[in-house]
């Protein structure tokens, strides 16, 4: 890091939607308190003055929001004690979830669909500055955003995470809010929560917010796009030897439902001395006229080989060139182990659909995820899960509104686990404040220092591609004369957590994040070293 070099800062979580229960709910450590405010009147007529007297109810709310942002919409909804019959008539309007979706425009606002990625500090949802802000250009400050207990090293940081303090603070303030008063805190929050996860992600990824469908896990993402993907029984499924066994699994769901028959392609037999070229070459000589749905994944969990993604999507493209919309193959990808370690956004990537989790690299909540789809490809998806986006509201004047595909159509609905889903906004952000690159940077870094480590190790067999461009945070190896499993109990004795590779040929595994230091890359690696048969 260089002295020169700005810093980073945490921009600390978003504004409590309410100063009074911002003010009462204090014991949580994420909420600011500022100065109470002197009654002069009410903040939404203020607004409503300024702005030259808008219409009142939904569609004033919604030209508030469009000006000065939902803040000060959202902040009166709550204004306890207004007695105000226009504040009385907005907040009722508010509070009936179903008549939260009455008006395109404002739910265009409100997603930030009218403003675009990038869009999303200091609008939709306002950003304050934490008034201790962390200093994130210095790792350590950045691992001490970690409750993580220190008592072992954390080696398997692809599983699921331990979530940061921003996020934790989400956590708790949703939790807080849901166990004090849940039908009010729905009421204040459910559309702005989920509008906040998407602006955020969308800034991450570098797309659209509406383009963004969420989800549970990985699993339920590949479960709700691979489900429901528009395929013919005389089209087939292409998929690899290499992907995780939920994508194996729900691809054989959707075969046996379709009649299309799957088929599976071996890109290499040994990740160690795989190339790009050859493996975009056997995956571009695989795809045939009824190829329909393709489907790879990133970063192999059973490997560590990251594949050429770019590279795939352009053989796919090239495929595809000639073909109707009903005809073209569906590019897919499974890329929960790139996400939140790569410095990529979708367009570089280049395919159709991406799927992933966020309770991994992203360091979101147990039980939370989304996937991205290409905007003009959503009318290739179905759900079957009801979901919602704007365009919800006609089913309210009787129309059919099942023909509707978005982001929000495909995520399930239903009261999903909000707590859970809305500090994911708090995690993108603290990849964000951090800056994405250093992130591949540092991660990277452990990965190289562990495999360069083990190299020259003669009991060793590495598994991982040495090359960066093939490989990311995911570190798989053999122990000469030791099983896997083997391995990972005997890192287990020494407090390292080591995975095994939980498919049909297992490896022992390493997959570092943002938790280790280099010191504990070095004691993992003597621990490795001094490991017996
Ligand atoms: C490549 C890959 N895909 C999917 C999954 C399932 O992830 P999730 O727990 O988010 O459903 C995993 C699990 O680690 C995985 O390694």
């Amino acid at each position: 890091m260089t002295a020169t070099r700005s810093r980073p800062r945490y921009l600390g979580p978003s504004r409590p939607i309410s100063q009074t229960r911002a003010t009462r709910l204090g014991s949580t450590s994420s909420l600011r308190r500022r100065p109470a405010r002197r009654s002069r009147g009410c903040e939404y007529q203020r607004e409503r003055s300024r702005l030259g007297g808008l219409p009142l109810g939904w569609q004033a709310g919604a030209s508030l929001s469009v000006a000065a942002g939902p803040s000060t919409t959202l902040r009166h909804l709550s204004s306890a004690g207004c007695k105000n019959r226009t504040c009385l008539i907005s907040n009722f309007v508010y509070a009936s979830r179903t008549e939260v979706f009455m008006d395109r425009r404002s739910f265009l606002v409100r997603t930030g669909l009218v403003m675009g990625p990038g869009a999303f500090a200091g609008s939709i949802v306002p950003t304050a500055l934490a008034e201790e802000a962390a200093d994130l250009s210095d790792w350590k400050v950045v691992r001490d955003q970690f409750d993580y207990t220190r008592d072992k090293i954390n080696m398997a940081q692809l599983l699921v995470a331990s979530p940061p303090k921003p996020v934790r603070d989400a956590m708790e303030k949703h939790m807080r809010g849901m166990i004090e008063n849940p039908v009010s805190y729905l009421m204040e929050n459910w559309q702005s929560g989920d509008v906040a996860v998407r602006q955020a992600a969308s800034e991450y990824m570098a797309v659209a917010p509406e383009d963004i469908a969420l989800t549970a896990s990985t699993t339920m993402g590949l479960g709700i796009l691979l489900g429901g993907l528009a395929i013919r029984s005389n089209q087939e499924i292409l998929a690899t030897t290499h992907d995780h066994p939920v994508t194996d699994t729900t691809l054989r769901y959707r075969s046996q439902a379709t009649g299309a028959p799957y088929r599976q392609i071996e890109l290499y037999q040994d990740a160690t001395t795989a190339t790009a070229d050859a493996m975009v070459d056997t995956l571009a000589k695989a795809i045939r006229l009824e190829t329909r749905i393709i489907v790879v994944t990133y970063v192999h969990s059973s490997s560590g080989m990251k594949l050429p993604i770019r590279a795939m999507a352009e053989a796919v493209e090239r495929a595809n060139a000639g073909r109707s919309i009903d005809d073209r193959a569906i590019f897919c990808v499974d890329g929960v182990h790139g996400f939140g370690v790569e410095n990529v956004t979708m367009e570089d990537l280049g395919c159709d659909f991406f799927v992933a989790g966020t309770h991994k690299w992203i360091l979101g909540p147990c039980g939370t995820g989304l996937f991205w789809g290409k905007h003009e490809l959503w009318d290739l998806t179905h759900p079957t899960i009801a979901g919602a986006d704007e365009r919800f509201r006609e089913w309210f004047e009787g129309k059919d509104i099942s023909h509707y595909r978005s982001g929000g159509f495909l995520s399930p609905f239903g009261n999903p686990a909000f707590v859970l889903r809305w500090p994911v906004a708090e995690a993108f952000r603290f990849h964000l404040s951090i800056g994405k690159a250093r992130i591949e940077q540092r991660i990277h870094g452990f990965a190289r220092q562990l495999k360069e480590g083990m190299a020259k190790m003669p009991r060793v067999i590495l598994r991982t591609p040495m090359a960066e461009a093939l490989s990311g945070a995911l570190v798989c190896f053999d122990v000469e004369g030791m099983k896997p499993d083997e391995v990972v109990a005997a890192l287990a004795k020494k407090d390292i957590i080591a995975t095994g590779t939980p498919y049909r040929v297992r490896y022992a595994r390493l997959t570092p994040g943002l938790l280790n230091s280099e010191e504990e890359i070095e004691t993992t690696l003597r621990a490795v070293s001094e490991l017996k048969a």
